[in-house]
This record gives C-alpha cells, structure tokens and sequence, in this order.
C-alpha cells in the first residue's frame, strides 16, 4: 500500500501527543510517515512542555527534519498531509495555505474562531480537492463511544438525562499567552468546553434548543454551564471551566441516565449501574485517539476509509452550536431555538 507522508506543524503542547500518536502508529504498522516538524520558536525543539493533560521532557528529534518556516518546510519535503497543531487564531489561515500549496489537512480544534472561517476553509477543500479533518478526537474515544454504541444498540432503554464535565486550570504553557487572550483562543468555551459541545452532537444529534450561562475573570468564556433541549424530552448538561485551582489536575467525565442503567465516567473508568443487577465497570479498550484520529484522515487519503467522523463539515457545526451558546450567554442565558 502506498504510504501517507506528514508534516507537523507547531510544536507546542498537544504536538508531543501527536508525535506519540505517531509512534504508535509505527509499532501498528499503518502506512503514516511523520518526516518534519516546524515551529517558529526553535526552542520548542529542545524543551519539555507541561500542559494540563500532563508534562512531557524533551523529545528526542533526530529522526525528523526540522523547520522554522512551514511554506518552506512544505516546498522542501512535499507533504501528502499537514498536522496543524498551531494556536487555534492561526487555524483558519495556515489550513487554506497549506490546502492551497497542495496538502491535505488534519487541523486541531477547534476548526477556527468563527463560523466565518469555517465555511472559508471548506470552500478551499473544495476548491482545492483536499481532505480537511478537524482533531475532535474524543470521537474515538473508547468511553465515549461506549454510549454510543449503547446509544445505538438500544440495550440501556432510552436516554433521559447527561451531565458532562471538562475542567482545567487557566492554561499557562502557550506560545504568547494565547489561551488567557479570548480573541485568539475563544476561551473555554470554544477551546475544551467544544470537546463536549462536540460530543452531544454527535452523540444525541442537534437538539432543539440550546443556552449558557458564562463567567470569566482572568479571560472571558473561562467558566461555561450549557443545556441542549432535544425535542423528545431529553435534557443534557455540560459544564467547562478553565478556573479550577492550579493544584488541580485536568478532569473530564459524565453521568448519563438511560432508562434502565446509569453509567459514569470519571475520566478513567466507565462504570455502569443497572435498575436490576450489580454495577460493574465496563471493559474498554485503552485509548489511543490521537493515532486513531490520524490514521482515519491518512487511510482517507489513501482512497482506503469513508469514515467522516471527523470532517471539516462535522467540525464546523460543533463550531456554529458554540456560537450559539455565546448568544444565549449574551442574553443571560435566554434558550436559542436552533
Ligand atoms: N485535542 C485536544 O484535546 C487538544 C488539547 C490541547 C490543545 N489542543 C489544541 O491544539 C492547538 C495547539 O495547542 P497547544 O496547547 O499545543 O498550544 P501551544 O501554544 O503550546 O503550541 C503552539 C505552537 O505553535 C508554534 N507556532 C506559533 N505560530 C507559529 C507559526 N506561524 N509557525 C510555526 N509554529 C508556530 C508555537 O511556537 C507553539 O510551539 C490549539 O488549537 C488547541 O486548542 C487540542
């Protein structure tokens, strides 16, 4: 099978996940390449990162050419597909770049700030011809999908009621400060709140209606409360916050009510509780998102995968809800018919 060739582009915080997510992609043997990896800052190259989802020493790079300037990065090795793992106010403009120099693109997410640049850089796949996924990765996440599938197969009874939790101290470790600055980050809302905004999506569909309430004090949209209404009845929840302490350590997890079982997540282990029977946890493969997410967009690439899970058009709604969202919190939480 002909193989995927990649470039890496930004190596800050979430790239070191990706640099492991392509080792692991080596020991499975997929057909994914990682050649170089680019940052403006060259000290990136040597240096560990401590990020909420936890720290990481310096990397050892030698098996990779390294670049400074991604135009040239590009023009030099001549890419298949693109990684962005920028700041996400440089999304929109190196996703259309990079598509316009002849790459396919895997950018982070959020897809961008705005529903504007979304359609803008879908236009350009268009235009272009390239695939564009956006790294929603908690959509191959095993204890996510783990409703999903419980979702589909029906064996829990019908859903009544989801609470969803994501929450962090103000992140410290980015290039310039860019996380506490709203206008290039969208806060938390649009930065890790949208893990879960993206997850009732997909998840439950589009809801009828949906409001917020938000807080901020060290930036705007740094404390979020979300409802999704959904026209059977069903009631989710979400709350993300980026003003935990900083002693705290980065927590996700969820309580969903089916009718015949409640199941809990608390970010490590999926437990369920039966109306009848003994709880138990659910066995669940180990998580590996990141490689998973990856390999989708490199065997789509190769002709070889339909899977759109992670396509720009997806993306770009879970981006339009959080717009959403902002509008109810814009006017004290009032409900906004979708
Ligand atoms: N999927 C997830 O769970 C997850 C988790 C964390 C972050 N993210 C997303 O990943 C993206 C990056 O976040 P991060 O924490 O790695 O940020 P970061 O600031 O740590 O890293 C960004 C890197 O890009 C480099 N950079 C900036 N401008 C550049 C340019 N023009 N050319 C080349 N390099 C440039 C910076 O020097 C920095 O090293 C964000 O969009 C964020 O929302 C996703």
């Amino acid at each position: 099978m002909k193989r995927v060739k990649v470039c890496l582009l930004g190596f800050g915080g979430i790239a070191r996940s990706h640099l492991k997510a392509y080792h692991k992609l080596t020991e499975r043997n997929a057909p994914v390449d990682l050649v170089a990896i680019c940052d403006i800052d060259p000290s990136q190259f040597t240096k560990g990162v401590s990020m909420n989802l936890g720290g990481s020493g310096a990397e050892s790079l030698e098996a990779y050419h390294l670049y400074t300037d991604a135009e040239e990065m590009i023009r030099n090795e001549q890419p298949d597909v693109v990684d962005i793992c920028l700041p996400s106010f440089l999304h929109c403009e190196y996703a259309i770049k990079m598509m316009k120099m002849g790459c396919n693109v895997l950018s982070e997410k959020p897809m961008a700030l705005s529903s504007a640049q979304c359609a803008e850089m879908i236009s350009v796949a268009k235009e272009t011809g390239k695939y564009l996924m956006v790294g929603q990765c908690l959509r191959f996440e095993p204890a996510y999908n783990f409703l999903k599938d419980r979702l589909s197969d029906g064996s829990f009874g019908p859903i009544h009621y989801a609470h969803f939790d994501r929450l962090s101290a103000l992140p410290l470790w980015g290039f310039e400060q860019w996380f506490r600055d709203s206008e290039r980050s969208g806060g938390c809302i649009l930065d890790m709140h949208i893990h879960d905004v993206d997850m009732v999506r997909y998840l439950f569909g589009e809801p009828k209606s949906v409001s917020a309430v938000t807080t901020g004090y060290e930036c705007q949209w740094q404390v979020v409360n979300s409802r999704f209404e959904y026209e059977n009845g069903t009631l989710i929840v979400a709350d993300g916050s980026w003003d935990e302490a900083r002693s705290s350590k980065f927590y996700a997890g969820y309580r969903v009510r089916f009718a015949d079982a409640e199941v809990f997540y608390d970010d490590s282990t999926v437990t369920v509780r039966p109306n009848d029977g003994e709880e138990y946890v659910a066995d669940l493969p180990k998580s590996t998102r990141m490689a998973d997410e990856i390999e989708c967009l490199a065997l789509t690439v190769l002709g070889v995968s339909t899977d759109q899970r992670i396509s720009a058009t997806e993306a770009a709604k879970t981006v339009a809800l959080v717009e959403k969202l902002r509008e109810s919190a814009a006017h004290n939480g009032t409900p906004i018919r979708i």
